[in-house]
């Protein structure tokens, strides 16, 4: 049941979910969710911790198949093609798992290189070439040498995001990408993130509960809610915030800003 749907602006889908429930067994996680991501898109799937939207993401990147639905990259139905084609789709897009770790007994420049390896036919001075230019996208240029135990938290997260870029990817899918960063590294990611977008087009689909992010970087969004395990809302944040009146979302978008959470607890 969608309550609230605000258009985005742009109109050239590039990936349409159509109708999916996900589940593990019988539990299911989510029901009916059908949104469209456009091109140059920083598409935003928001909701609290657990209501399934990393669970979402496997099945839109092929690691996990719909309970029931549909998963289209334009006009190609991904879990109705053969293993040759899915990977000719998966070869489009690139990936930043939650808690996504380094290898940490690689260099910041071999992580990015046994990417490039595994899928061009390159010598390894061309791939440290590639490598670079991919660590100089988001900041890192000079740290090729570097191991992840040797840089910050806000750099392993934009080390991650250019392997993630290994391949130039024209879709990105970033799963909590701020988590656990400081205010002003979490800022820098969002910047980082909409330069990708507005250089290269890259598509961004951005997993989040961090409201600055969603409104500083989202065009569009779906909400997934926990109680009624489907969307509840879709479209771009900032107009959902103004206009949509369904209370979970609402709560969420402002931090429940309305009402105490908790009672407050005299201290006297
Ligand atoms: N491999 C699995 N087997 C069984 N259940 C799973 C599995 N992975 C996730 N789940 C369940 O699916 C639900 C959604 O999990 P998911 O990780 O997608 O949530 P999330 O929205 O990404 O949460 P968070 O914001 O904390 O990352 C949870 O109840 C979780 O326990
Ligand atoms: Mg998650």
């Amino acid at each position: 049941m969608i309550e609230h749907n605000v258009k985005a602006s742009r109109s050239e889908p590039i990936i349409v979910a159509e109708d999916l429930t996900m589940a593990f067994g019988d539990n299911v996680i989510q029901r009916d969710l059908t949104f469209t991501i456009n091109r140059g898109d920083v598409f935003i799937v928001m909701g609290a911790s657990g209501c399934g939207k990393s669970t979402l993401m496997k099945n839109l990147i092929g690691l996990q198949r719909p309970a029931k639905g549909n998963v289209f990259y334009g006009d190609t139905n991904f879990w109705d093609i053969d293993d040759t084609e899915k990977q000719r789709v998966l070869r489009r897009i690139g990936v930043m798992y939650q808690g996504g770790a380094l290898w940490s007994s690689m260099t910041l420049a071999e992580n990015i290189m046994l990417i490039i390896q595994e899928y061009l036919a390159i010598d390894t001075d061309q791939a440290l070439e590639l490598a670079s230019l991919k660590l100089a996208l988001v900041g890192l240029a000079g740290f090729e040498q570097y191991y992840p135990s040797e840089i910050s938290g806000g750099m392993k997260k934009r080390a991650s995001i250019a392997r993630a870029m290994a391949l130039d990817p024209e879709i990105l899918f970033l799963d909590e990408p701020s988590g656990g960063l400081d205010p002003i590294s979490a800022r820098m990611l969002d910047d980082l993130i909409l330069q990708l977008k507005s250089s290269l087009g890259t598509t961004v689909v951005v997993i989040t509960h961090e409201l600055a992010s969603i409104f500083t970087i989202g065009n569009n969004s779906v909400f997934l809610d926990t109680e009624t395990k489907t969307m509840i809302a879709s479209g771009n944040p900032k107009k959902l915030l103004e206009e949509c009146d369904n209370p979970t979302v609402r709560r969420f978008l402002t931090r429940g800003a309305a009402e105490p959470l908790i009672k407050t607890i005299d201290l006297s």
